[in-house]
């Protein structure tokens, strides 16, 4: 059973300025709950007790939100908010939450190799801290089932119009089942002519621990930025790589079209708010078509 996960969250989001100057993406609003939360909601859903999460500089408010805060927690019991009280004591019940900061900002490989000594010789979870996953069952959890039947690395991806590929993380590989391929290429962000296919990293990843040792021999790559994509292609030299490609969508938060959309894509599904939201979408819909 997977029970460790790594949180990177420690990155600028400049494609969010100017309101990650001060404020983590992560913390933006999807709703009412912030996007890291979400991620942190998967990572429980699918069997996760243990999270490390990376931050750094101008974060702190990512730790004060999964901290108890005692104040707010009398406040809401003499007013007898139970619902609020329940809701807020929930956020750091939810599992074993620790924080580690990444000293200078030199990409996600080098983010995750900071959970090395924290994580030990045993497999491990990554979901990136920007990224909410809309699926049927806790996408994490597909992962965990694939590992405990190959015994090896695996990594969610989804399929992208084939005209956006050089945004990503591309694979090529061969289709063992459903699904399921057997990754014999990985590519950051190539020209989408040169692409292997159409299928890109999704921001959830299960790790055998050889990676760590694969980011310490990875050198700098685009960017100038220790980059997870070459991590792996090293570990892909040694052991086997799988990629499950998941049906749901995935959210960017750190791109703002994507932030609008989760926003708009989850309050549908929000009995509190589903019916006004619906109808207000109609309405705009028929003035602007
Ligand atoms: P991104 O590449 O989307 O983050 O990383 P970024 O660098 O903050 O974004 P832009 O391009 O400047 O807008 C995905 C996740 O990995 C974390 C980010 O915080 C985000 O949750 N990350 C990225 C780190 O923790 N450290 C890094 O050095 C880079």
């Amino acid at each position: 059973m997977i029970k460790k996960a790594v949180i990177p969250a420690a990155g600028f989001g400049t494609r969010f300025l100017p309101v990650t100057k001060s404020q983590p993406k992560e913390m933006l609003p999807v709703i009412d709950k912030p996007v890291i939360q979400y991620v942190v909601e998967e990572a429980v859903e699918s069997g996760i007790t243990d999270i490390l999460m990376i931050i750094g500089k101008g974060k702190r408010s990512i730790e004060e939100h999964f901290d108890r805060n005692y104040e707010l927690e009398n406040e809401l019991a003499i007013k007898n908010k139970e619902e609020q009280l329940q809701e807020v004591r929930k956020i750091t019940g939810l599992a074993n939450i620790h924080f580690v900061w990444q000293k200078e900002l030199n990409g996600l490989g080098d983010a995750i190799s900071y959970a090395k000594h924290h994580v030990g010789r045993e497999p491990f979870a990554v979901l990136l801290g920007d990224t909410i996953i809309k699926s049927e069952q806790p996408l994490l959890k597909n992962l965990a089932s694939i590992f405990e039947r190959y015994g090896d690395s695996v990594v969610a991806l989804e399929e992208v119009d084939p005209a956006i590929v050089s945004r990503y993380g591309v694979i090529g590989g061969d289709e063992i089942e459903k699904d399921l391929y057997a990754i014999n290429q990985l590519i950051e962000k190539p020209k989408a002519d040169e692409a292997p296919s159409n299928l890109v990293f999704a921001g959830r990843y299960i790790f055998a621990p050889e990676i760590f040792d694969c980011i310490d021999q990875t050198p700098p790559g685009i960017n100038n930025e220790i980059q997870l994509t070459d991590a792996m292609r090293l570990l892909q030299k040694t052991n086997k790589l799988y990629g499950h490609r998941f049906s749901g969508k995935r959210f960017d938060i750190g791109n703002k079209l994507d932030f609008i959309k989760t926003n708009i894509v989850l309050g549908l599904e929000r009995e509190d708010m589903n019916g006004d939201l619906k109808q207000f979408i109609l309405n705009l819909a028929k003035e602007i078509s």
